[in-house]
C-alpha cells in the first residue's frame, strides 16, 4: 500500500514538473481571446492592414514574412519589432535576413497606435503580427482562418540569433527540413508555408549566386538570362524583383508551378523537387484546387503556436509602442 502511495506521489510530482515545463502561455492561447478584453481588437487590425495593402500589396507579403521571422526566433513574441537601444544595439531587425529586406513595420505601428487609443495596454505586439499576417493572407490569397491569440511580448532580441536560426535561400532539402523540425514543423508544413513565395519580392543579392559566373543548372536557363538583365553583376544598388512574375500579388499555387518549371528564385525553392514526398506535394498543389490554401492556413496556425518563453518569465504586453520593451 505504502509503495502504491509513493508511486502515486511520484507521478503527481512528475506531472507538476511537466506542467512547469510547458510553454507558459500555450494554455491561454485561444481564438477570440480579446473578445471580452477589447471587443474591436481584431476588426481594428483588419481595417488598418487593409488600408495599407490596398495601397501597397507588397506590405502584405512583408507582414506574412514578418510572422515567420518572428515565430522562428524565440517563438512568436514580437522580438523582431524591437528597435536598437544603447543597451541592445543589435536586435533581430538589424540582422542580415531582416535588414534591409523585412518590411511592414509601419503597418504594425499604425495598428498598435489605433489599439492603444481604444484599449491601452491590452493587445500584445506578438498577436498584432499574427493577426496582421492572417489578414494579409485573406486580402492577398482569399485564405481565411481563425488564429488563436493571447501571446505575450518578449524582452530579448538578438541579431546573431536571427542569422543563426532563419533558413537561408542556399539551403538544400535536408537543411530546410532540419530548420523547420527544430521549430516543431513538419516537412509537409514547410512545403505548404513556402507557398508564401508566390507574393512579394526578393533582393537580387538573395539569388545572384545562382546567376554568376554561370547560370545554375537547377534554374531554367532562359529565366536565368532574364534575371541577369534585372540583376547585373556587381551592380551599385541591390535591385528587387518579384518572387512570382506570373501573379506577383496573389498568394496562390503559382509558386509551385514556378518551382516545377525551374523558375523560382532560390535554390531552397528548387530543393522541394529533390525528394519523392516533397515533389509529390508540390505537384498536388499545382493540380488539386484548394489543397495549397487549406494546408497553408493550418501551417500558419501551427507556426503561430511556437512558444519559446521561459517558465517564470513569460513576457509582457508591450505599450505604447511595439518598438520598445516596457
Ligand atoms: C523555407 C525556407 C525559406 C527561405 C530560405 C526563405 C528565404 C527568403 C528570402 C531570401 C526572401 C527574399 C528576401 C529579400 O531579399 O528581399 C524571402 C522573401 C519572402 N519570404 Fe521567404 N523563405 C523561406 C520560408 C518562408 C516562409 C515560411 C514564409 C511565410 C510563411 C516566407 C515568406 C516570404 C515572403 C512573403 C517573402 C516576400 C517578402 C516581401 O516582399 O517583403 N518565406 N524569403
Amino acid at each position: 500500500m505504502e509503495s502504491k502511495i509513493s508511486i502515486f506521489i511520484t507521478c503527481l510530482v512528475f506531472a507538476a514538473a511537466f506542467q512547469l515545463l510547458l510553454p507558459v502561455s500555450e494554455a491561454s492561447l485561444k481564438v477570440g481571446y480579446y473578445k471580452s478584453k477589447c471587443k474591436k481588437a481584431e476588426s481594428i487590425v483588419k481595417s488598418t492592414v487593409r488600408s495599407f495593402i490596398v495601397k501597397n500589396p507588397g506590405l502584405g507579403a512583408g507582414l506574412i514574412r514578418m510572422f515567420f521571422h518572428d515565430c522562428f526566433v524565440r517563438g512568436c513574441d514580437a522580438s523582431v519589432l524591437l528597435d536598437p537601444t544603447p543597451a541592445n544595439p543589435q536586435p533581430e531587425k538589424l540582422s542580415i535576413p531582416n535588414n534591409p529586406s523585412l518590411r511592414g513595420f509601419e503597418v504594425i505601428d499604425a495598428v498598435k497606435a489605433e489599439l492603444e487609443k481604444q484599449c491601452p495596454g491590452v493587445v500584445s505586439c506578438a498577436d498584432i503580427i499574427a493577426l496582421s499576417a492572417r489578414d494579409a493572407s485573406l486580402f492577398l490569397g482569399n485564405i481565411s482562418y481563425k488564429i488563436p491569440t493571447g501571446r505575450l511580448d518578449g524582452r530579448v532580441s538578438i541579431s546573431a540569433e536571427a542569422l543563426q536560426i532563419l533558413p537561408a535561400p542556399s539551403f538544400n532539402l535536408s537543411q530546410l527540413e532540419a530548420s523547420f523540425a527544430s521549430k516543431g514543423l513538419s516537412t509537409a508544413e514547410m512545403v505548404a508555408l513556402s507557398g508564401a513565395h508566390s507574393i512579394g519580392r526578393s533582393h537580387c543579392s538573395s539569388f545572384t549566386s545562382r546567376l554568376y559566373p554561370t547560370i545554375d543548372p537547377t534554374m531554367n536557363q532562359g529565366f536565368g538570362s532574364f534575371l541577369r538583365k534585372l540583376c547585373p553583376q556587381n551592380a551599385a544598388v541591390d535591385g528587387v524583383v518579384p518572387q512570382d512574375f506570373v501573379s506577383p500579388n496573389k498568394l496562390d499555387e503559382q509558386y509551385y508551378k514556378n518551382v516545377e518549371s525551374l523558375t523560382a528564385l532560390f535554390f531552397s525553392d528548387w530543393s522541394l523537387l529533390t525528394s519523392g514526398a516533397t515533389l509529390n506535394q508540390v505537384d498536388t498543389y499545382t493540380k488539386v484546387p484548394g489543397a495549397f490554401k487549406a494546408d497553408f492556413a493550418n501551417a500558419m496556425i501551427k507556426m503561430g503556436s511556437i512558444n519559446e518563453a521561459l517558465p517564470g518569465s513569460p513576457g509582457e504586453v508591450r505599450g505604447p509602442t511595439c518598438r520598445a520593451v516596457n
